[in-house]
């Protein structure tokens, strides 16, 4: 586990049963044997670690999943480097970048990128969805044909904001790129905004320190960093990106320091 100073601790979420107690000392989460008549539960599902709430407020119990579902039929049919996450991040004829994922959240791009064959270090500051990482992590590296890319993911619990230097200083790789993926802004249409991510505010909060997470990573990445954003939402406060790549529904600015493929060319 990485630095741990200045991380924030999950919101309310109360680790539950006798086989996790020593998961919750770990992590400095609050235990109880049963779960609690309110809030959110981290718990050992029949698939795996998972996080759960009511129902009708949270919907389905969310766990990260390298596996199966969504993470699987991606990896086979999702596009490989034509996907806007692998253009951002540079790839391209004999370019496979290092990234850093500052904001790893459930690892689904970080899980697309380490699939394309690219090195990546996950940083999650929020203790329960660590937990969630660090357990898919291990079913990954168990899994039939899938260990390769496993071996190619590491992870960290740190706060990118004050301790991304940290998190990064034992990572055998170059923090070439920086992916960052904060939590997009609160809108109005909050009936709309689905139950998993009304899950995920209530864990992460609303990632308002944004701008100083981008300000650490382009300290850091010897490359580039690139920023997901929603589609018509303004740049995060800072410098202006260089670049910017469209997709349907988010898009993603471009801080370049230095051409990936220049790199990729010399000796
Ligand atoms: C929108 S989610 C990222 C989703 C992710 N890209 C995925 O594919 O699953 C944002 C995540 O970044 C984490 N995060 C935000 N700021 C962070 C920081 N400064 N350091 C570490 N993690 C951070 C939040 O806790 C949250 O889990």
């Amino acid at each position: 586990m990485g630095d741990l100073s200045g991380a924030v601790s999950a919101g309310e979420v109360v680790v539950v049963g006798e086989p996790l107690r020593s998961l919750a000392a770990r992590y400095g989460l609050a235990w109880r044997a049963e779960p609690p008549a309110e809030g959110l539960a981290l718990r050992q599902g029949e698939a795996g670690l998972e996080i759960a709430g009511d129902p009708a407020l949270y919907g389905h119990p969310v766990r990260a999943d390298f596996v199966s579902g969504a993470a699987d039929h991606r990896r086979r049919f999702g596009g490989g480097r034509g996907q806007l996450v692998a253009k951002a991040c540079g790839f391209g004829k004999g370019v496979v970048p290092q990234v850093v994922d500052a904001t790893a959240g459930l690892g689904r791009d970080a899980f697309v990128l380490a699939s394309l064959g690219a090195e990546v270090l996950m940083v999650e500051r929020v203790a329960a969805i660590h937990a969630l990482l660090d357990d898919a992590l291990a079913r990954l590296a168990v899994a039939d044909e899938l260990g390769e890319i496993a071996a190619r993911l590491a992870l960290r619990h740190a706060d990118g904001t004050t301790a991304l230097a940290d998190a990064i200083a034992d990572w055998p790789h170059a923090p070439q790129v920086i992916h960052l993926d904060p939590m997009f802004p609160h809108r109005e249409k909050s009936a709309l905004v689905k139950k998993e991510m009304r899950l995920f505010r209530e864990l992460a909060g609303a990632d308002d320190d944004a701008p100083q997470l981008l300000a650490a990573a382009l300290d850091l990445a010897t490359h580039r960093v690139v920023v997901k954003r929603p589609r018509k939402a303004p740049p995060i406060a800072g410098p202006a990106p260089q670049h910017v790549i469209e997709g349907k529904t988010s898009r993603y600015d471009l801080y370049v320091r230095r051409s990936l493929r220049t790199d990729a060319a010399s000796p």
